[in-house]
């Protein structure tokens, strides 16, 4: 009943829902249509263990956390209409003011520990954080480039090494570290020559014109990916980003780099996203959900407001949103990760802060039926996702809230997974009434209870 077997899947066609809302922003990476299982039994226990843990979170935070603009892009010349940049200056010096905004970034009020402490409140038990976004701005000491936070005006600061101390904080707060890591750098002169143009998110010169200069890139990005694979501790998940740097046009030796990265931290979890094959160690579908249950692993990464880091007046996606997210994701048997960035100084907006809280509440009550859930063939009827429990005896229907209401629907019921014998309300553990008609049940709530989140009800079929 719980987990789908791993053996080597293909599927035409990979089915995801229709975007979130259509005020979605960025650049939205297309996902993998494809599954090549791990052979490594490290990796093969390390996924298992993942796959249970359901809900993580992804910090970006970089160079763009200081004016507050959508990350990294906007160096980028593509034309498109998420690429923001200020008009008042030419593409050039554009670039020329972003790289200067190294001078700038001096998050003092960085905290790491109550950042962690958030994301436990919240009842993440994973997280992902940005070392290295598109840009290049590496946030953590590396021998590689100056272009980094432990370069600048933090530079003297005792945690100016941030990722060293980001991911203690999630060890400690037994959080599943991961580690964000862009494999375009456009900040490094093999990948952006400054002799060319910047034209668009690729390498800017001709790699068979100039094959010593992409040996330097690739012996560049490897280094680095030793650094963080040695200097750092245990790591869970290395989440590789820009799926446009691999073979055959831009061939960085990923199956070497992994396998260095696997020596240095046996049992690796890797996620080449949108790479296919056997570094893509799950799938990771972008600001959606997919639209069936996938027999693999699989990760929806969505963000909490429209943007991936911090930007000014942020519009927010409410916790019961969220909560309900996590249940369709949960019931479709695949993991979500929640977008969050902190400010220019190290601190995450109010709203955030109690949006988690909100999260954690709820899943201090309800959370048995979300982690190490198991899932169910019929796994959802309208707003009601169904999950089970690992053995299968038990049964976790969620009501989700309505978009267009924000609450529950006045009258709870569904068709299939009819209760046997008696339904409980999960966050009261107090018996509820029910009746079945043909193949429907109808709940009788009981009076006063919240309809502004999700309620979960268990039984047994
Ligand atoms: C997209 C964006 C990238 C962001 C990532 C997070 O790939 O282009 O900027 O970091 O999503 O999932």
């Amino acid at each position: 009943m719980r987990k789908f077997c791993f053996l080597f899947f293909t599927m035409s066609s990979f089915l995801l829902s229709v975007p979130m809302s259509a005020q979605q922003q960025g650049f939205v990476h297309e996902t993998s249509s494809e599954y090549t299982a791990p052979e490594d039994p490290a990796v093969i226990e390390k996924l298992e263990q993942w796959r249970d843990l359901k809900f993580g979170v992804l910090i970006h935070w970089g160079l763009y956390s200081v004016p507050g603009i959508v990350e990294s892009w906007s160096i980028c010349s593509e034309d498109v209409d998420w690429i923001r940049r200020r008009d008042d200056m030419s593409y050039d010096e554009y670039k020329q003011w972003y790289w200067g905004l190294k001078d700038i970034f001096n998050p003092v009020d960085f905290d790491p520990e109550a950042w962690a402490e958030m994301i436990a409140g919240a009842g993440a038990r994973y997280a992902i954080f940005t070392s290295k976004h598109h840009d290049g701005f590496c946030m953590f000491d590396t021998d590689e480039t100056d272009f980094s936070i432990a370069s600048g005006p933090f530079g003297e600061n005792e945690k100016a090494d941030v990722l060293k101390h980001v991911l203690n904080a999630f060890r400690h707060n037994g959080i599943m570290p991961g580690v964000y890591f862009s494999k375009p750098d456009w900040h490094c002169p093999y990948y952006w020559d400054p002799h060319y143009a910047t034209p668009d998110r690729h390498v800017n010169y001709v790699i068979d014109r100039h094959p010593e200069s992409w040996q330097k890139y690739s012996e560049y990005t490897k280094r680095q990916i030793n650094e963080l694979t040695t200097r750092y501790g245990d790591i869970d998940i290395l989440w590789l980003d820009g799926g446009w740097v691999a073979a055959p046009d831009e061939d960085i030796d990923m199956d070497g780099i992994v396998a260095m990265a696997r020596r240095n931290q046996p049992g690796l979890i890797t996620v080449d996203r949108t790479v296919r094959g056997k570094n893509e160690n799950y799938l990771t579908p972008e600001r959606s959900i997919p639209k069936t249950q996938l027999p693999y692993p699989w990760e929806s990464c969505i963000t909490m407001t429209n943007d991936w880091g911090w930007v000014p007046d942020a519009q927010y996606k409410s916790s019961a949103k969220i909560i309900s997210l996590l249940s369709e994701v949960v019931a479709k048997g695949g993991c979500l990760l929640l977008g969050i960035g902190p400010d220019a100084k190290g601190v995450f907006e109010d709203k955030v802060a109690d949006t988690m809280a909100e999260i954690g509440r709820w899943l201090d009550v309800n959370g048995e039926a979300i982690y190490g859930a198991g899932v169910l063939e019929h796994y959802n009827d309208g707003l009601v996702w169904f999950t089970s429990s690992e053995d299968g005896k038990k049964v976790y229907a969620i009501q989700t809230v309505d978009d267009a209401t924000g609450e529950i629907p006045a009258s709870v019921n569904w068709s299939g997974n009819l209760p046997s014998g008696k339904m409980k309300l999960l966050q009261t553990g107090k018996k509820v009434g029910y009746k079945i008609e043909g193949n429907r049940v109808t709940v009788k709530l009981p009076s006063g209870v919240n309809r502004k989140e999700p309620l979960v009800f268990v039984y047994e079929l």
